[in-house]
């Protein structure tokens, strides 16, 4: 058990979100919907979206059964339409060479239209507990400021070694709900604490051992993209 997910999983006990709805489910269809919402748009603009749409399609059969017209109407003001055309492309995928049964790890369920590798592993993790690192802009930050690694995050030297943090820092004992509070406890570290512009380091968990904090490195961390 890395310090880090130790303290994360404490703090996510007490200050992390709990009743977001689709923290309610385990099914990988409700859990991969929100994730894919997730993407490029807040919470609380998710909300209300999330709850037609899984009014509207509460299986995966039915939203393969939708028109891409309906399912982009019901999309229509989240934007990053791609999205919705992924979401139905993927529906049908998953019918048709799975089944119907969303598929259970994060290397098969990465090959899906519109998952990349940390969408993958958020899904593998709420949905089946598996013991998986993500990694999106939230996350690339606060691994930036705590290992005090700079450089851009979107070069490919950068990024790996986030992914390499990321995976260390991964809770030894996942049992238990572990692995699930733990990404949890991040992105929510991410959207309260950890932020990009006015961080919240009085109140970070993870102040002790921060290294940009120590080297008030802040506001400098990560490395913005060059010019
Ligand atoms: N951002 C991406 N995935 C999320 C989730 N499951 N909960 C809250 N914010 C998120």
């Amino acid at each position: 058990m890395s310090i880090v997910s130790e303290r994360l999983i404490i703090w996510h006990g007490q200050h992390g979100r709990h009743h977001l709805p689709w923290q309610k489910s385990r099914d990988p269809y409700a859990i991969w919907l929100s994730e894919i919402m997730l993407q490029q748009t807040q919470v609380n603009t998710v909300i209300p979206y999330y709850a037609r749409f899984m009014q509207e399609f509460p299986t995966i059969d039915s939203l393969a059964q939708a028109s891409l017209d309906t399912v982009l109407s019901l999309w229509s003001g989240l934007g990053y339409y791609s999205r919705a055309r992924n979401l139905h492309i993927t529906a049908r995928e998953v019918m048709h060479y799975y089944q119907g049964q969303f598929p259970c790890t994060r290397e098969t369920i990465q090959k899906l239209p519109g998952i990349g590798r940390s969408t993958a592993a958020a899904i593998a993790v709420f949905s089946f507990g598996q013991r998986e690192a993500i990694l999106d802009g939230n996350v690339k930050r606060i691994f930036a400021r705590y290992y005090g690694i700079s450089g851009y995050p979107g070069e490919n030297k950068t990024q790996n070694l986030l992914w390499k943090k990321a995976e260390e820092s991964l809770p030894v004992h996942y049992h238990n709900g572990k692995i699930e509070a733990y990404t949890q406890a991040l992105m929510d570290l991410g959207a309260s604490v950890c932020t990009r512009h006015a961080p919240r380091c009085k109140i970070c968990p993870l102040q002790s051992e921060c290294v940009a904090l120590k080297e008030d490195r802040v506001n400098q961390v990560p490395t913005a993209k060059p010019r």
